[in-house]
């Protein structure tokens, strides 16, 4: 289990060109399954879970070739339709197999996702929205037994926007004749990656980032070449270490349209934000102001994902900040380790009061999640002293290589293996 050692107290200044998207790239390689052709991804981040989704690939029956950030996937031979225990329960957005296993196999037996750092991870949305459908879906305490040959097409209504069963319930019914609408979707810019990709495939899908998706069934879909979109979480995440180092950054490659709601949280900190085309530009001020009141919602909104980055660079904030996280339940788990760092952080409920100090101080801690663990380097970065941040498998899932990110831009890391 390898360690980051962080020295605390440089600037973070410099340019660097943002990776792909965690959360776009997986249903993408899900997607790629249900063509028998090839596939290319290009801009596909070098990530723990992408290992893993190609691990499932592989499992399948596909065969998949990396060449740098590009994936070659052909998946032209007959595939299994089952995933075992251990590969579903390393990656808890695996679920989305399920639709694009039941679109190409007409049936699949995956093991429950289990819950994961976050808290119980219910997926009660995907299985329901699965049977409106008609796919009889056999729950033992175990797993998912489905089976699709008396499916239709038919129109869904979201209880919650689910980034995951929207993608789900695209995945599936894109094969399936006839035309399925999903009302309440996520509307999130990696529902339209995916969209965009199947639409390259040959499928006909609308209304993607909007709440109601329009999905005609086709007969056949084909391989194709497609680049991912840009991280916009990791991008929020480089960001605040500029931010609260007092530094500057200029981030490329990226979609300034994607973070809207994180950049006026930045600017409202008191950072200057620059805006181009692929990229974004941010000077921090010396010390940042408190937020006064900041709260996670479903895309376009401030994004959970983005709450735990937030909660630790206020902590070093001017004044006080209050976070209400409204997706998940464990979401301030990273709380307990920044008030070993000195922070002063009340969590009652699903709140979080944030006094900002003028500085934390380093200390050994352990990452509770992925975002989490990020949100520790953003801490770490502006304490005095130095800082070791255990079980970094977490936060290797979703960065890509964060220790070489961060030197690049003036800090003081090291990976201990
Ligand atoms: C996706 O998770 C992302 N993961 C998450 O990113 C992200 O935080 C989340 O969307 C919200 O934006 C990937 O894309 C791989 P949801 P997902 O279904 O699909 C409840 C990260 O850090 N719910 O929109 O699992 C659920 O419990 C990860 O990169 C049900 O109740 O999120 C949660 O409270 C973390 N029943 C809320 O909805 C269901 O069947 C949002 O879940 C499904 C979800």
């Amino acid at each position: 289990m390898s360690k980051l050692e962080i020295t605390g107290g440089k600037r973070i200044r410099g340019i660097i060109d943002m990776h792909g998207a965690k959360n776009a790239v997986l249903p993408i390689l899900a997607a790629t399954i249900l063509t028998k052709g090839v596939s290319v991804i290009h801009n596909c981040p070098k990530l723990k879970d992408v290992n893993v989704t190609v691990d499932i690939l592989r499992f399948l029956g596909a065969s998949v070739r990396r060449e740098e950030h590009t994936l070659i996937i052909d998946s032209s031979g007959d595939l299994k339709s089952d995933i075992p225990e251990n590969l579903m329960h390393e990656l808890r957005s695996s679920i989305v197999f399920m639709g694009a296993i039941l679109a190409r196999c007409k049936k699949a037996r995956i093991s429950s996702p289990g819950g994961c750092e976050l808290g119980p991870r219910p997926i009660d949305l995907h299985i329901s929205s699965l049977r409106q459908l008609g796919v009889s879906v056999l729950e033992t305490e175990d797993y998912l037994e489905c089976d699709s040959k008396n499916s239709a097409s038919g129109e869904i209504v979201l209880s919650f926007p689910s980034v995951g069963a929207t993608e789900n319930i695209m995945l599936f019914s894109c094969l399936m004749s006839g035309v399925t609408i999903i009302r309440n979707a996520a509307k999130e810019p990696e529902i339209v990656d995916l969209a965009n990709f199947l639409n390259k495939m040959g499928a006909r899908i609308c209304g993607a980032g909007t709440d109601e998706i329009y999905i005609e069934g086709v007969e056949t879909l084909n391989g194709t070449e497609y680049s991912i979109m840009p991280d916009r979480i990791a991008t929020v995440t480089y960001l605040c270490c500029a931010a609260v180092t007092g530094g500057e950054i200029e981030i490329r490659r990226v979609n300034p349209n994607d973070l809207e709601a994180c950049l006026e949280c930045f600017i409202r900190c008191g950072c200057r934000i620059g805006i181009g085309k692929d990229r974004i530009f941010l000077r921090a001020p010396q010390r940042l102001k408190a937020i006064d009141f900041i709260e996670t919602k479903p895309y376009p909104s401030f994004p959970t994902d983005a709450q735990s980055l937030f909660l630790a660079m206020l902590a070093t904030a001017d004044g006080k900040s209050i976070i209400r996280e409204n997706i998940f339940k464990n979401r301030f788990n990273v709380a307990e380790a920044l008030k070993e760092m000195g922070a002063d952080i009340t969590v009652s409920q699903q709140t979080a009061l944030i006094r900002g100090k003028k500085r934390l101080k380093g200390a050994n801690v352990s990452a509770p999640d992925l975002r989490g663990g990020a949100g520790l380097c953003i801490a770490a970065l502006a304490a005095n002293g130095v800082t070791q941040i255990d079980k970094v498998c977490y936060i290797d899932r979703g960065y890509e290589e964060i220790e070489t990110y961060l030197q690049r831009l003036g800090a003081k890391v090291t990976r201990l293996d």
